[in-house]
């Protein structure tokens, strides 16, 4: 079944327009929002020295009040519909990518098989994730999601003929690019996060799991980028076209995305 089949085309809800609120009082326990001990070529990437450090409060709420929902803002509503329907897209995209690339590179390049296996299958895992929260919290796909299907193909198909140095440098612009774009949706969280720690509130379980998920997901993207530079993704001719022109049309996309 393709993901436009599972995920829901009803009119766009907010993810905290449901009963599952994101925020709510009083404040809990955990420290959940530490980074990571990454230490790879991608690194810098991963953990951006502008991601904020947040530590939660330790007070207990055990013996308080039940918890009283506190909806988002607008803005943020916004933001979390626009994140999940690029994230959702963007794993289409990644997953029909390698479908494309893995038969040619495979046939020419039988090493290649567990790694592109690999990533093929975190990908999949990925996409899985935002097709039930999208779904969950009736969050409409993107419109041109069809368009990105032929593109995703097209470029998996075309980067694979040109060899394996390009399917690689098609790999590393993309995580490039889709990086960066989880560490900004990473950000934002752990500032709404820090606010509402100032203001005596804290962050529902439900964006506790997204911030958990959304982090491991952008290791994952560049843990392939780090995959990718290992087997050569610079040697790839013409490099620096090649990857410009992918993270451009990376770029576009998520701008598209974001909107329509
Ligand atoms: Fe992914
Ligand atoms: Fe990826």
């Amino acid at each position: 079944m393709t993901a436009a089949r599972i995920v829901t085309r009803a009119s766009p809800r907010s993810l905290l327009a449901s009963p599952s609120s994101i925020v709510s009082r009083p404040v809990q326990s955990k420290s959940f929002l530490s980074t990571n001990g990454r230490n790879t070529a991608s690194a810098a990437v991963a953990i951006s020295p502008h991601e904020p450090e947040y530590e939660a409060s330790q007070h207990s709420n055990s013996d308080k009040a039940p918890c009283r929902p506190t909806p988002l803002s607008a803005e943020q509503r916004r933001f979390l519909d626009s994140a999940l329907r690029v994230n959702q897209a963007g794993e289409l995209a990644a997953t029909l990518i390698y479908t494309a690339q893995t038969p040619q590179l495979v046939q020419s390049h039988p090493q290649l098989r567990t790694l592109m296996k690999h990533m093929y299958d975190q990908e999949a895992g990925h996409l899985k994730i935002f097709n039930e929260l999208l779904a969950k919290h009736r969050i409409r796909p993107t419109v041109l999601y069809p368009v990105w299907k032929v593109a995703a193909r097209t470029l998996g198909w075309t980067t694979a003929v040109m060899g394996r140095e390009a399917a690689m440098a098609c790999t590393e612009a993309v995580e490039t690019e889709i990086g960066d774009h989880y560490n900004n949706q990473v950000r934002v969280l752990l500032n709404w996060a820090r606010d509402l720690e100032a203001r005596g509130e804290t962050v529902s379980e439900e964006m506790r799991e997204l911030l958990v998920t959304l982090r491991r997901i952008r290791d994952e993207e560049l843990e392939h980028l780090d995959h990718a530079v290992e087997n050569d993704a610079k040697q790839a001719k013409p490099y620096e076209i090649l990857t410009n022109v992918i993270r451009g049309g990376c770029r576009t996309a998520i701008w598209i995305s974001e909107r329509v």
